[in-house]
């Protein structure tokens, strides 16, 4: 039974067909024959960036000025999930006041490599982490009546070939660490929305991917909102609507509506789904319709943003400096303290309604700063001619605060970075400041990992990340002990990115991309194998000390007591991880299955309660396609990092008896050495040959290969389209203004011509395009012209 039954039996098919693809770059279509209103979708994940005129999906076009708060790399830090709520709600608040349905956000993919580009808009490397952070926020943007929009759904860890791409990941690794993020967020935040990723999981791309998005989705975790594909990333629109996907965005004009409609005339579509996918939108189109006029007080939201960075900042080392004595002689040095890094480049960029930077609110106080040096070229990183000049300002002063981390061209939506390092002027300058400066502090805006060799010429390094608009004056409470630095870690550092898991295999080049290394991404691998990595997950100082005693471990949970030991107030981030030592399967030594956030004063001793719940010791098991517990002893650590575990008990849990016989076929699993595995062992472990990897040469183009590919295509002039535009997209990065749009398209499948095109150009005018790249100009220009006319006749008519 439909709840819009009533509705739906009054629409015609063209009708229905057309709710379930935008109108425009923005909005879904209205029915005014049956008063259906359009719905407005927007990013995003850290705020709104509603376009009020031109629309496009990198950040290109201004939005409308919006709180930019801290990215969700940075928010994550916190580890506070009602701070998360809040800020969430203030997101809801300001779409309300816009008039914006659904946001596009929070974003939520497991951060399996540090390279990726758009780790910034991530959480975290853990999916228990970064689950709970989004249930809380979609919780929070709900509370305002709007949706909130989880995205991308699922397996979506790199840019490179994002539309074209396949991940290849074994069922194990998929739950426990791909999925669990979302399944926490659907369950407990119960999104409006989930927008599917750009690429194929296993063989089939995720908006037409029915294990995904009914079976899983639906069927397991009782999702009841929309599925949005992401922008451009529909394949075929009737396997979509077949496999429980509402809506393909942005704008295929009427080429998906013709699709969906031969295919219920033809007798391939049930018009029973149809239906079903448009009361599934209806309900979510009539329950996030904007009712109210709410007015916002963006000065609050600025403060709201600020509060939002501090709690988030991360204080990696003092050596009794910070924080900062008004009598001391401070010298700032560094682009960055001038004109701030506080978010990254895409589809996530608000139009900040106002923007902090750190000389100008530092000014305002009763800091003692003797003078600023530019210190390096934030777009030249071997340009060192600042450097004489930063050095001299450094000898004047008692402290030196040295702004530094990656530049814009570094973190940004279409393009992972290559390695980990700062640019060479940023750590030379910091090298000879220190050689000459009495006391160091390095200030990190980065939103993701970075190398730190460097390290050991600092005093001092708080690590801001992208900490939004109001960023700059949260840093300077910090650095004037004004506020207790509390932010941990969510992600590991290593020490070099050779460190990491998956160097061998990410990104995944030319056809698929092979999640090797299973489980042991981040710590899990980290601490698997005992590589000893620069800062650890969880990882994070204060300026007062806390000591952890009296654990008790309880059927339903674990109690302690924590005391802060130190002279100041501050919040301390408790973590529970469990670990079975005796295990059949493979297993890291220490998985997050619980946290909290503790402000204690000082001398004050607090009680400690984090629960179990049912996440904490199930793992997935391949035979029955269930999780399971193992039956037997598990350990449970709490600490104040991955790597400071102060308090451990052991709980016997009653479940399965497990026996597998995997140890020797998967050793390296068991062991954890993971950084190499054979395409033999991991087929073992994936359970099935591994698809093609590699691009096939003397095949023709097809419409879900990659536009990069044509650099093999037979038609000259398409070779050297793509060669120029290769060409000017490496020149818009030296020049420090990474083209966006260049990125996109060399990593865009052919099909996305029409599913970005607004209409202009169909499925079919796409292929007849590929006759013309594989070398046949004539036929192919001929079959184009066709289309072109047969496309418009039919769009006419069923307008
Ligand atoms: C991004 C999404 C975003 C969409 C709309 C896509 O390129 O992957 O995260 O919501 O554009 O801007």
């Amino acid at each position: 039974m439909l709840e819009y039954e009533k509705i739906i039996s009054q629409m015609t098919l063209n009708e229905k067909a057309s709710l379930l693809s935008g109108e425009d770059f923005w909005h879904t279509r209205a029915i005014d024959r049956l008063k259906i209103p359009a719905m407005a979708l927007s990013d995003g994940p850290h705020g709104l960036r509603k376009q009020a005129s031109e629309g496009d999906h990198l950040g290109l076009v201004k939005g409308v000025p919006a709180t930019c708060f801290p990215t969700a790399a940075t928010m994550a830090n916190s580890w506070d999930l009602a701070l998360c709520e809040v800020v969430g709600q203030t997101l809801g608040k300001e779409a309300v006041y816009n008039n914006v349905n659904i946001i596009l956000g929070p974003a939520l993919n497991i951060k399996r490599s540090p390279l990726c580009g758009r780790n910034f808009e991530y959480y975290s490397e853990d999916p228990y982490l970064s689950g709970k952070l989004a249930a809380a926020y979609v919780k929070g943007i709900q509370k305002e009546g709007v949706g909130a929009c989880l995205k991308h759904f699922a397996g979506n860890s790199q840019e490179y070939l994002r539309m074209t791409t396949d991940s290849v990941i074994d069922d194990r690794t998929l739950h426990e660490i791909y999925l669990t993020g979302f399944e926490i967020a659907v369950k407990e935040g119960k999104p409006k929305a989930v927008m599917s990723s750009y690429n194929k999981l296993n063989g089939i791309y995720t908006h037409e991917n029915q294990f995904l998005l009914s079976d899983i989705l639906v069927d397991k975790w009782g999702f009841d909102g929309i599925v949005v594909s992401d922008w451009g990333g529909s394949n075929d629109a009737v396997n979509a609507v077949k496999a429980g996907a509402n809506l393909e965005m942005p704008s295929t004009g009427n080429d998906s509506i013709l699709q969906l409609m031969d295919a219920v005339t033809d007798g391939h579509l049930d018009e029973k789904i149809l239906d079903k996918r448009v009361d599934e939108f209806l309900r979510i189109l009539y329950d996030t319709e904007i009712k109210s006029n709410l007015e916002v007080d963006l000065q609050e939201h600025h403060r709201l943003a600020q509060h939002a960075a501090e709690q988030a900042m991360v204080l990696l080392k003092n050596e009794n400096i910070l924080p900062i004595s008004t009598s001391s002689k401070v010298a700032i040095i560094g682009d960055f303290a001038k004109i701030p890094r506080y978010q990254g480049a895409g589809s996530s960029l608000v139009n900040p309604y106002k923007l902090d930077g750190f000389m100008e609110v530092a000014g305002q106080t009763e800091l003692n700063i003797i003078g600023y040096a530019d210190g390096f070229n934030r777009i030249d990183g071997d340009d060192i001619s600042d450097i004489d000049e930063a050095v001299e300002l450094a000898k004047k002063a008692d402290i030196v605060l040295v702004f530094m981390g990656l530049n814009e061209v570094c973190e940004m939506e279409g393009h992972d970075r290559s390695h980990l390092k700062i640019s060479n002027n940023q750590i030379q300058l910091i090298q000879a400041v220190s050689q000459v400066a009495k006391k160091t502090v390095a200030i990190i805006s980065a939103g993701a990992v970075i190398e730190m060799k460097w390290e050991e010429n600092c005093d001092a390094i708080v690590h801001s990340y992208l900490s939004g608009q109001a960023g700059a004056k949260a840093l300077l409470n910090v650095l004037t002990g004004k506020v207790n630095p509390s932010g941990k870690l969510s992600e590991s550092y290593p020490y070099y990115y050779e460190d990491c898991p998956n160097v061998r295999y990410y990104p995944g080049k030319e056809k698929t991309c092979e999640y090797r290394e299973g489980i042991f991404v981040g710590y899990r691998y980290f601490d698997k194998v005992e590589k000893e990595v620069r800062y650890p997950f969880g990882y994070g100082l204060s300026y007062t000390t806390f000591e952890y005693s009296n654990l008790v471990v309880e059927d339903h949970g674990i109690q302690c007591r924590v005391t802060n030991t130190g002279e100041v107030a501050g919040s301390e981030i408790i973590q529970m991880y469990i670990n079975k030592n005796q295990t059949e399967v493979h297993r890291p030594v220490k998985e997050l299955k619980g946290f909290t956030k503790a402000y204690i004063e000082p001398g004050e001793t607090v009680d400690i309660v984090i629960p179990f719940d049912a996440y904490t010791f199930r793992y997935y098991d391949i035979n029955s396609n269930e999780y399971v517990i193992e039956k037997g002893s598990y350990q449970i650590l709490v600490g104040s990092s991955s790597r400071d575990i102060r308090l451990s008990g052991m709980i016997d849990m009653n479940g399965v008896q497990v026996n597998s016989d995997d140890s020797i076929n998967l050793k390296q699993y068991y062991e954890g050495e993971v950084t190499d595995i054979s395409s033999e062992t991991f087929s073992k472990l994936y359970g099935k040959p591994l698809p093609k990897s590699l691009w096939d040469r003397s095949q023709p183009l097809e419409m879900n290969d990659s536009m990069s590919q044509m650099v093999y295509a037979k038609s000259l002039l398409a070779r050297l389209a793509i060669k120029m535009l290769i060409r000017m997209r490496t020149r818009s990065v030296k020049k420090g203004k990474p083209d966006l749009n260049l990125f996109f398209l060399s990593n865009m499948s052919f099909r996305a011509i029409a599913k970005m095109s607004d209409g202009a150009f169909s499925m079919e005018m796409v292929e007849k395009m590929l006759i013309i790249i594989n070398g046949r100009f004539f036929r192919g220009l001929g079959g184009l012209i066709k289309a072109f006319f047969k496309y418009k006749k039919r769009g006419k008519v069923n307008a």
